[in-house]
């Protein structure tokens, strides 16, 4: 039964009130009641655990506007509306304006049950999602990882929290380090199965019947589980998906046949989209393709999200310069166009060794990023060391100016007057750059 979710009654007739709330607290709800609209809304506020019921026709604020305050406050929040006999239009406004359902008067008290379930249960899910987002945006966790504000790697950090939260395999692709495995760790972390067993095995690595054994068995006495037994009820992570052979993905395929749905074990196939050009999808098997790929999440390449490249550098020498125990290289606008305008084939983790190695160039006070960028590209062989397409002007100086408003942010912890006064700016302009680069002040405290 739904314990803790409160049912709050609103209705001026104090029968009526009674009579509703006896029912449901017959059915194992906890209720509470409230004579009039304006005493609800003392109590009723955004995230309000559970579900109101009210009365249209009330002397002073009636049942719709207080539907409309409800609403203004938390959207997401079920209000049961009770109509008067042969008042649909009334019911077809409430519904417009956001009401979870409506029962029309009289009705029987096992319709108003159902209903208050069905709302509580809704509301239950509502609670849980908002708790899990606070919890990863509160910065703990692998989320806060999860570096950048461009609008593809939002989408990443929603794809991570919806898909944590549903229940099928999934499959992840993209280029070399743009974050793939970090992305599977972070899926795991964020979903129910997140106390349970993460195991995570390349397929590229083995040979083929080691590889058999490994995922499959046969257990034998003082070696290990297979991996399909060890990563019961967890998630059981396969990289380079597209390096299983042919007989390994058949039996895969049928162990995910066998687990039906929801998986007890929730599979993450992981494959590099760079494999000899050709994508994931030429080269495994169409049905296990199939099966996996309902749920994709494709990290973006780091030079589709420019936006991101100096913020990551700037928080990966950081690091880099805290765990040498030196300074961080402050950016010449010179290097930070060569930041912007390098091709990354790398991605992520290529960034992040260019920052490490600057942070100890510049503890040696010698070179510059820009030599770092060419050297990577003479090993690489394969990119020239700029992409040749520009950039308008305006990019790097976005860029620039939203990583100089982070780092110093950063350095002076969330203080506003003492980043006003570094950067010499009037307090609306820096509130309306943060504003316009999505950095939150909270998140510096
Ligand atoms: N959004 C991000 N913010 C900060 N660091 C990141 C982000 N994405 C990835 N990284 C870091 O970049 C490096 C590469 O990430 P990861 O190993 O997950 O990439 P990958 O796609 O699995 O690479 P590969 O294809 O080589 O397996 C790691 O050090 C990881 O922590
Ligand atoms: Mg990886």
């Amino acid at each position: 039964m739904p314990q803790s979710m409160k049912i709050a009654i609103v209705d001026d007739e104090q029968d009526m009130r009674q009579s509703i709330s006896q029912w449901l607290a017959l059915s194992g709800f906890q209720t509470e009641t409230f004579g009039s609209a304006e005493d609800a809304l003392k109590s009723v506020g955004a995230d309000f655990p559970g579900v109101v019921v009210s009365d249209i026709r009330m002397p002073g604020m009636d049942g719709m506007a207080l539907l409309k305050r409800l609403m203004s406050v938390d959207k997401a929040l079920p209000v049961i509306m009770i109509t008067g006999h042969g008042d649909v239009p009334m019911a077809v406004e409430a519904m417009r304006i956001g009401a979870f359902d409506f029962l029309e008067k009289p009705f029987n008290p096992d319709q108003m049950t159902e209903l208050a379930k069905r709302a509580t249960s809704n509301r239950r899910m509502t609670l849980d999602g908002r708790a899990l987002r606070r919890e990863l945006s509160d910065g703990t966790g692998l989320m806060k990882k999860l570096v950048g504000n461009s609008p593809a790697m939002e989408r990443l950090r929603e794809d991570i929290l919806d898909l944590g939260q549903a229940d099928g395999h999934v499959l992840i692709d993209g280029e070399t380090g743009t974050g793939k495995t970090l992305a599977a760790h972070a899926l795991h972390a964020v979903s129910g199965r997140a106390g349970k067993k993460f195991i995570l095995q390349s397929c590229a690595s083995l040979d083929e019947e080691t590889m058999a054994r490994k995922l499959f068995g046969p257990f034998e006495e003082g070696g290990e589980l297979p991996l399909v037994e060890a990563a019961r009820g967890g998630t059981l992570v396969l990289e380079d998906i597209d390096a299983l052979a042919p007989a390994l993905q058949a039996r895969l395929l049928t162990w995910i046949n066998e687990q039906g749905t929801p998986a007890e074990t929730r599979l993450v196939a992981i494959s590099n989209l760079q494999v000899q050009g050709k994508t994931v999808e030429d080269v495994i098997r169409p049905d296990l393709f199939f099966r996996l790929s309902a749920l994709r999440i494709t990290p973006p390449p780091l030079r589709a999200r420019g936006e991101d490249i100096l913020t990551l550098f700037a928080r990966f020498s950081e690091r880099f310069a805290d765990e040498y125990g030196c300074e961080a290289p402050e950016l010449t606008a010179q290097e930070a166009a060569d930041l912007l305008q390098a091709p990354w084939p790398g991605n992520i983790r290529q960034l992040s060794n260019i920052a490490e190695r600057a942070v100890l160039q510049s503890r040696r006070g010698t070179g510059t990023i820009t030599s770092l960028l060419m050297s990577d590209a003479d090993e690489t062989q394969a990119t020239p060391t700029m992409t040749t397409e520009g950039k308008p002007l305006k990019e790097y100086v976005e860029a620039f100016e939203r990583m100089l408003i982070d780092s110093t942010m950063r350095r002076h912890r969330g203080s506003i007057v003492a980043v006003m006064d570094e950067l010499c700016l009037p307090r609306r302009t820096l509130n309306e750059k943060m504003a316009k680069y999505g950095l939150q002040r909270s998140d510096y405290l």
